[in-house]
């Protein structure tokens, strides 16, 4: 069974990221994980702290002469920033007149409800672990998870689709086109539709000049998933199901799109469910679809058709220009602290995103075809495409 799980504090020593499940002989590509750290590094509206970091993928356990080896694997990923921190955030109790108090809870953020929860007089420590830096691990370890995905032939991306009132509107942009966007040296907004990224640069500069942020959304596409990962049968087993939970955990996101599932809401069931045919030559098993609106999945099981699931984030919640809030030690009433801050985040969050969609996915391929050795897996895949091709 594949399980992961993230340690570390934003300004402390390093994040560290545990994934365990991963079948031995897995060539494991490090150029590959650290050009995922870079793409969830860049994005136009990003703050200072991505200039300070430039995050490698430092395996410790697990993978051995380029290889996975079956045991748990580790990886640590240092923070650069950590120099600066090392008086304000010891391990050890260290000196208090150096900590910094995060004095007063920035609405939006994990910073009060994780006060009055952990009993802690300020949010330091809250602010430290509810960060986003932690999405850092999480791509770590969703770049092994595509590694896995890749030897089935089975790819993740993303692109966004809007920021603040910027959109490509409900255009649906071909796979190949998303693939295009993975080679851009130059982040800037991850949009395949140049007009509509123009715009969304638009929003970021206002939203930079005012003091403000902006939100937006982002969408991942997982490309030639065969039909039959997740199910229906148990409520936990369902493939929406898990990959609404996995997004929905990321910083920032508020809602979760399969498919068409926002605009499907309001439309008559003949705009939207996907028509089937067949053409023997065509997909797994021959079965076609003229539209994806399902978003590939269908009843809690993949049909075959690419995976969309769309991400919604809510505008960053530290403001350069503070909203109100209260002093933690006086009561009295005072800006929001202010901490260094990204204004905008959504092709970074759609980064991080695929990362939660591939381990989703890769948890759900270890189920279905197991695997101690890549090429037991690898063995038993190709015997289900062949009973799909014969079905
Ligand atoms: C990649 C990424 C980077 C983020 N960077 C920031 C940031 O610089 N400043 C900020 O206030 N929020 C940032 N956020 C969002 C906050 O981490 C998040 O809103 C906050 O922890 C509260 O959690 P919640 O929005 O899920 O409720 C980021 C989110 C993501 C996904």
């Amino acid at each position: 069974m594949l399980r992961y799980f993230t340690a570390g504090e934003s300004h402390g020593e390093a994040l560290v990221a545990f994934l365990s499940g991963v079948p031995a002989g897995l060539k494991v590509d490090q150029a590959f994980l650290d050009r995922e750290l870079w793409r969830r590094q860049q994005g136009y509206g990003r703050g200072g702290r991505m200039k300070i970091e430039r995050d490698t993928a430092h395996i410790l356990s697990g993978v051995r002469h380029g290889v996975t080896i079956g045991s748990p694997i580790s990886i640590l990923l240092e923070n650069k920033d950590w120099k600066n921190w090392q008086e304000s955030l010891p391990v050890e109790e260290g000196d208090p007149t150096k900590h910094k108090r995060v004095a007063s809870p920035r609405p939006g953020h994990a910073d009060l409800a994780g006060a009055l929860k952990y009993n802690f007089p300020e949010a330091r420590y809250v602010l430290e672990r509810a960060s986003a830096r932690e999405s850092a691990a999480r791509v770590a370890i969703g770049g092994l998870a595509k590694l896995l995905l890749r030897a089935l032939g089975i790819e993740v991306l993303s692109h966004v689709t809007s920021v603040g009132t910027a959109s490509i509107a409900n255009k649906e942009i071909p796979w190949d086109e998303i693939a295009t966007l993975r080679n851009r040296e130059e982040g800037l907004l991850n949009c395949a539709d140049a007009g509509a990224e123009q715009r969304m640069k638009e929003e970021v500069d206002h939203a930079l000049k005012t003091g403000d942020s902006v939100g937006g959304v982002f969408e991942v596409v997982a490309h030639n998933v065969p039909p039959g990962l997740g199910t229906y049968a148990q409520w936990d087993e369902r493939l929406d199901a898990l990959l609404a939970a996995a997004v929905m955990s990321l910083q920032a996101v508020k809602a979760v799109e399969i498919g068409a599932g926002i605009t499907a809401a309001a439309s008559p069931g003949s705009a939207v469910h996907d028509e089937i045919g067949y053409k023997k030559t065509e997909s797994f098993a021959g079965f076609t679809r003229r539209r994806n609106n399902a978003g590939g999945i269908e009843g809690g099981v993949s049909n075959g058709e690419d995976i969309r699931v769309r991400g919604y984030l809510k505008p960053i919640s530290t403001l350069r220009r503070p909203l109100e809030s209260v002093d933690f030690a006086t009561r009295e009433p005072v800006k929001a602290a202010y901490e260094r801050s990204d204004v905008c985040v959504v092709p970074a969050a759609g980064v991080a995103a695929e990362a939660m969609v591939a381990l989703t996915l890769a948890r759900c391929v270890l189920e279905k075809f197991g695997g101690d050795s890549i090429g037991e897996t690898l063995r038993n895949f190709s015997g289900y495409l062949d009973q799909l091709r014969q079905y």
